[in-house]
């Protein structure tokens, strides 16, 4: 018998994700040692050298079993949060915890609302226990949550703010989350993911974490994959009410946060200059892109993010892989349906430098005419 015949009718509707490509992968297929990879949102400044020494010791005892609830990990986030313990669960990065929002919360004939196009894991998650998405498009590159709310109908369970938004950077302010908690029907579940909080400096941005004393049913997602340039350790957590916490911990694996990743997570929190060098860099570097990107006569959405969104007006696989044979790797922007987009991750200034000479340099090459692609 073939095995598709037994394998789950949910699988076999599920794309899988698409990782930007690896480094080593590029090694491998092209022999080029040199590589710049902005595919990722990663920091390019690296962990925190004390998170370094933490994991490094905490690998002395990688032959017992991690702390399966994370005590002191939630401990160091509770005190930094303003919250309790009770309303953190920490997870082998915030994918695993949006998978195991879906194992928690939907079945077949439940609907999820998501912005489209926004990060692939909602929809993977809602697919996998066959629930049905309905996607709500982006209105000038921004969440609409007025068109967010009418998408909600009584099977809805969960919904997801991308905040910012993964690929566009875009943010939804205070008033209007405000406005769309307030008029939010009792039965659903709000899942704010932050995953780049740390980089927003916009006074209009609200903090997802606010609103959960409130009564209302919200999920707030961060990650040390970001700022704190823990990606190769997954580790994410959520912040929501104790309730909503203990129904989702039922799902958890009991080891899902290994110990080298919860003592770096713990050294990397506590050093705030890291953070701070991290934020200054973006910040900067992100003006030097824009200038460079105006004089280049390029559109890009200004970003709350470290990623940029940018339109090259032409084929943006042909530009990923005449970046590739350059050692840049970036992101298409055909997989979130704008094909004459790419998304970069913003880098040092070397690599920016590098990638906006690389990027100059291939775009000659493309009439005017090819460029209307
Ligand atoms: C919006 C968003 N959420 C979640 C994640 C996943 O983060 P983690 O590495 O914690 O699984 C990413 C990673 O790119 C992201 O962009």
């Amino acid at each position: 018998m073939s095995i598709s015949k037994i394998v789950r009718e949910d699988i076999k509707k599920l794309k899988p994700y698409i990782p930007g490509k690896h480094m080593d992968e590029l090694k491998r297929e092209l022999g080029i040692t040199q590589i710049i990879k902005l595919a990722s949102n990663e920091n390019p400044l690296g962990p925190s050298r004390r998170a370094v020494e933490a994991g490094t010791e905490a690998l002395k005892n990688a032959n017992l079993y991690p702390d399966s609830y994370c005590f002191y990990l939630k401990r160091t986030l509770a005190e930094k949060l303003g919250v309790d313990s009770s309303n953190i669960l920490v997870g082998n990065g915030s994918d695993e915890i949006i998978k195991l929002l879906g194992e928690t919360f939907l079945s077949k004939g439940d609907e999820v609302v998501t912005p489209s196009p926004s990060f692939s894991e909602y929809i993977f998650a809602s697919n996998l226990m066959g629930a049905e998405v309905i996607t709500v498009e982006l209105e000038d590159f921004k969440i609409n949550l007025s068109k967010m709310h009418e998408a909600i109908t009584e099977k809805t369970k969960l919904v997801f703010i991308c905040n910012p938004n993964n690929p566009t950077g875009t943010i939804v302010t205070k008033k209007e989350l405000e406005e769309f908690l307030d008029i939010l029907p009792d039965h659903v579940v709000v899942v704010i993911d932050e995953a780049y909080h740390e980089y927003v400096s916009d006074s209009e941005y609200p903090n997802g974490i606010d609103y959960i004393n409130s009564g209302k049913k919200v999920i707030v997602l961060r990650t040390f994959s970001k700022i704190y340039g823990l990606a190769g350790l997954r580790t994410g957590y959520a912040v929501a009410s104790s309730e909503l916490i203990q129904w989702i911990t039922r799902v958890k694996e009991p080891f899902n946060v290994n110990s080298v990743a919860q003592h770096a997570a713990i050294e990397s929190l506590k050093d705030e200059d890291h953070v701070s060098k991290s934020k200054k860099l973006i910040h900067e570097e992100k003006q030097y892109l824009y200038k460079q990107l105006d004089e280049m006569g390029l559109f890009y959405i200004p970003t709350h993010t470290n990623f940029i969104l940018i339109d090259v007006e032409t084929d943006s696989n042909w530009v990923f892989n005449e970046l590739l044979k350059k050692g840049i790797i970036i992101r298409t922007g055909d997989i979130f349906n704008l094909p004459t987009f790419i998304r970069v991750t913003i880098g040092t200034r070397m690599q920016n430098k590098k990638f906006l000479d690389e990027l100059a340099q291939i775009l000659k090459r493309v009439s005017k005419k090819a460029r209307a692609f």
